[in-house]
């Protein structure tokens, strides 16, 4: 099923063209990534989805309703959730403390009970990072804090995740283990767009994937395809096995 619609999405800064007429689809029960070089406009595009930046042209629709004029925390209760490629956890509160406030703010809105414990305990668990459960989130590691991110948008139970970057920070097995919770999650029905320059996790994990060249979708297949296209070959898989450090950017 086409959860997501991104439909000829253009996205101008001034005189740069950050997306330019892009098309693309996620479908709930799968994993599609969006990859690309640095610059390609893969935030922009997932901004534009959260409803943080407004497009200059084209339409996003989210379960066959357009969304494209919706405000964020509209697209947050329709279950559209997403992790940040600048880490967004209360720093000065534990990995609990920040589990526990974002089941509160999705069920304090839904105006269902308060999380037990229990639940809190569970997702902590389930995405592997119980040994950093009373530390405080500015105190641990890289890749703990992405997968804290990744609990706090799954604490809002959503339909469509948007990731943003989220192995960064991951050794070889803790990458292992995400590529897997991923496919969980995917199983439960939900959908998965991820920004990944991983490409081992990127061609592993998902079913689907786009790729940004410029702001345009220059092709869009399953991973086989997209490893063979010759031009995503010149675009971006030719030049370097490394992942490029991106510059701070501004994302909200
Ligand atoms: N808020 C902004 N103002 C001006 N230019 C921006 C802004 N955000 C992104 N850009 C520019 O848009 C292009 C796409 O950026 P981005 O979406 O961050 O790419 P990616 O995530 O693929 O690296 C880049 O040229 C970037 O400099
Ligand atoms: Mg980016």
């Amino acid at each position: 099923m086409t959860l997501l619609e991104v439909d000829r999405v253009v996205v101008r800064f001034g005189g740069v063209t950050a997306v330019n007429e892009a098309s693309f689809t996620a479908d709930g029960g799968a994993i599609t990534g969006l990859i690309g070089p640095n610059g390609a406009g893969k935030t922009t595009c997932f901004n534009v989805i959260s409803g943080l930046q407004k497009p200059t042209k084209g339409k996003v629709h989210f379960q066959g309703r357009s969304i494209t004029s919706s405000a964020v925390h509209r697209r947050a209760r329709k279950g559209i959730g997403r992790t940040f490629q600048r880490l967004e956890a209360f720093g000065s509160l534990s990995v609990r403390d920040n589990v526990r406030v974002a089941f509160d703010i999705h069920r304090g809105f839904r105006g269902v009970l308060k999380p037990g414990a229990a639940d809190v305990e569970a997702l902590l668990e389930r995405v592997g990072i119980s040994d950093y459960a009373g530390e405080r989130a500015d105190a641990i590691p890289t890749g703990a804090a992405r997968l804290l991110e990744l609990a706090r948008c799954l604490a809002c139970d959503p339909h469509l995740l948007l990731l943003d970057e989220p192995s960064s920070g991951l050794d070889e097995a803790e990458s292992e283990a995400f590529g897997a919770l991923l496919r969980e999650l995917a199983a439960e029905g939900r959908g998965i767009l991820m920004v990944e320059h991983d490409m081992d996790l990127v061609m592993n994990v998902c079913d689907t994937i786009h790729v940004l060249d410029f702001g345009e979708v220059i092709a869009s297949g399953s991973p086989a395809e997209i490893r063979a296209d010759a031009r995503v070959q010149q675009a971006y898989l030719g030049y370097s096995d490394e992942p490029v450090r991106e510059p701070m950017e501004a994302q909200a």
